[in-house]
Formats: C-alpha cells, structure tokens, sequence
C-alpha cells in the first residue's frame, strides 16, 4: 500500500468484486432490443471504473467522453462546475445513456451531468458510481447504480485523484490528511 494511505478501502479484488455486480444489474436493464447503452466516462477520475465496466458487460456497449472540472480547493468543492471537454456526439435522440461517475460528494457535477445530456436530448439518462459520499450532499441527486456507500473520506486510486497524484493505484484507500493539510 502507498506510504500516504492512512488505510485501504477497497482491493483490487473487492473492486472487481463491486464492478462485476454493476455489470449485471446494467445487463438486466439494458438487455432490450430497443436499447442503445451509451456509457459516458467522466475523466479523468472515472477512466478506469468504464474501461473494466465495459470488459465484464455482456450487453453491447458504446463509450463517450465528457470532463468537467469542479474547482476543488483541497479536498473541498468550489460550487461551481465547468466543462472542460464536450460531448463528442451530436444526436443523443437514440441513445439510452448512463453517466459513469467515480464519486459523488456534493452532487453538484452530477446533477449539471444529468443537465447536461438532457438538455442534449438523451432518450433516456441513468447514473452509475463506484463511491457515493450520501453526508456530504448539497444538491439532491442520487445515482442509479452504486458501487459503495462511504463516509466522509477523502479517498484516492483506481483513477481519483488528489492534486493529480495516485490516480494509477489499483486500489483505492484513503489519504493520510497529513497530504492535504499542509
Ligand atoms: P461533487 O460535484 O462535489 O459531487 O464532486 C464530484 C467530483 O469530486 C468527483 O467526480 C471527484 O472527481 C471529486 N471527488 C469528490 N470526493 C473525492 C474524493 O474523496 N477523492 C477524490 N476525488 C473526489
Ligand atoms: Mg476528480
């Protein structure tokens, strides 16, 4: 485990564990001929929680890319949520999208996500997570299909982020509070 991990979360194990089960309840409701599964990959922090979502899916799955950037100060958001990297796919009027989110905390880019792809005419829009921090919402959202429920954790790995460092870890575990308060 990394020196700057107060302790482990999840394994790779334990994450493969949780996908799997995302997987097959995403199957179950997207098994319909007349669905056409986009998922939509928030970078960065979500890269790899899509790339092994699409591996264990057995529905056919198409994949797009959107970044926001929420302006974090540490560990805590701004409010504010900006686009960085549009949508790269003009009509959504067929497309059954699932947004694939690595955590939700305030709830704030989630719900501008929803926004977002509704404004852009998605037939239908669901939410997947691995993490959601339910404490710490300021806008009510909730995702569709979650990995774990935590608390109140700053956690880093397996493709989230604190100041652009540990995003390459396997595994996921929280981050010694002695990095951020600093
Ligand atoms: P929200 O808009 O406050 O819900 O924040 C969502 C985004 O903040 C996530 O997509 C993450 O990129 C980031 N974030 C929130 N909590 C954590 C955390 O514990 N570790 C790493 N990133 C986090
Ligand atoms: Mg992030």
């Amino acid at each position: 485990m990394h020196e700057d991990l107060e302790r482990l979360l999840l394994s790779a194990e334990d994450i493969d564990a949780i996908v799997t089960r995302l997987a097959r309840q995403i199957d179950a409701d997207y098994a319909a001929a007349d669905k056409r599964l986009v998922l939509v990959c928030i970078l960065k922090g979500s890269l790899m929680l899509t790339s092994d979502l699409m591996k264990h899916l057995a529905v056919p799955a198409e994949v797009e890319f959107m970044q926001v950037s929420s302006y974090r100060d540490g560990t805590h958001t701004s409010g504010r949520v900006d686009l960085v990297l549009e949508l790269d796919r003009a009509d959504l009027a067929a497309c059954d999208v699932v947004i694939v989110e690595d955590i939700i905390d305030s709830g704030r880019t989630l719900a501008y996500l929803i926004d977002y792809l509704r404004v852009r005419g998605a037939k239908s829009i669901k939410t997947c997570t691995l993490f959601d921090k339910p404490d710490r919402r300021e806008v009510a959202v909730r995702a569709d299909y979650v990995g774990r429920v935590i608390s109140d954790d700053f956690i880093v790995g397996y493709g989230m982020d604190y100041d652009e460092r540990y995003r390459s870890l396997p595994y996921v575990g929280v981050l010694k509070p002695s990095v951020y308060e600093k």
